[in-house]
């Protein structure tokens, strides 16, 4: 593994019940790249995410993140090691507040001058949410939801955040709001991102590498203008 890859898998096998899932599947993520996974609907994409969160088993192969084993690590030690995740089912505590909802996220961070530097950074990022700091997050839209889902993660300073459909079922103003987050972290925080999208298009705009997933294996990979120039850029939704 060279010293720049931050997760590798290795070959890892799912299945549910008696179905295999992901099959063989293999995979980098370099540090300080933005990698995509590009898949159609059930193709395996959320099975991923939730084998390197440690929600799925792996029947063989193994997951590193840097010098570490984490195949079968539990969930709460892989987020304690740095990964965040965002996804559909992040959701919001929608009673609460959008300030509270914040500082549940940064629920490990203990030291209080750090944790109120980490809000104050997180208003910057977010002035949609610094606006609205005392609003039930309930009442707020879907793009901002996800904002808050987002800057939840975010405030934590992961080593690999992981997002899975960012954009699902946003306004196309605020998928192009998600992408540039997406891009702006990498590029002023310089996060380690790997994004799981159908939507090719948006998300290898801001990918330095990529794969695709069909039926639980990969199917292709390449850097940004690899992927590109291939047939899987024809349709921009997959
Ligand atoms: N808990 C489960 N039990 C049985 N089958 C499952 C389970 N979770 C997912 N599947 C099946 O596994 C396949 C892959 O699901 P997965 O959620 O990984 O797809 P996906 O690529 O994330 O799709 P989408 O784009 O719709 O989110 C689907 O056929 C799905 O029905
Ligand atoms: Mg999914």
């Amino acid at each position: 593994m060279s010293e720049n890859t931050l997760l590798s898998i290795q070959n890892i096998h799912t299945h549910y019940g008696r179905i295999p899932m992901l099959i063989g599947v293999s995979l980098e993520v370099r540090k300080g790249n933005v990698c995509c996974v590009l898949g159609a609907n059930g193709a395996g994409k959320s099975t991923l995410v939730k084998a390197m969160l440690g929600m799925v088993n792996c029947d063989s192969g193994s997951i590193r993140l840097e010098d570490e084993d984490i195949t079968n690590a539990p969930t709460h030690k892989r987020i304690a090691n740095g990964i965040q995740v965002v996804s559909a089912a992040t959701g919001t505590f929608p009673k609460m507040t959008v300030q509270t909802n914040l500082r549940l996220g940064a629920y490990n961070i203990k030291d209080v001058k750090l944790l109120n530097e980490r809000l104050e950074e997180i208003y910057e990022s977010f002035p949609v949410l610094k606006d609205r700091l005392q609003q039930k997050a309930g009442t707020l839209s879907g793009g901002e939801r996800t904002m808050i889902a987002i800057a939840r993660a975010v405030i934590n300073k992961p080593r690999l955040l992981i997002m899975d459909e960012p954009s699902l079922g946003l306004a196309p103003i605020m998928v192009e709001e998600v992408f540039k987050v997406v891009k702006r972290l990498n590029q002023k925080e310089n996060m380690t991102i790997m994004l799981v999208e159908q939507n090719a298009i948006k998300a290898l705009s801001v990918s330095h590498f990529g794969y695709v997933i069909q039926k639980g294996q990969i199917i292709f990979e390449g850097d940004h203008d690899a992927l590109m120039r291939s047939e899987f850029m024809e349709n921009p939704i997959m």
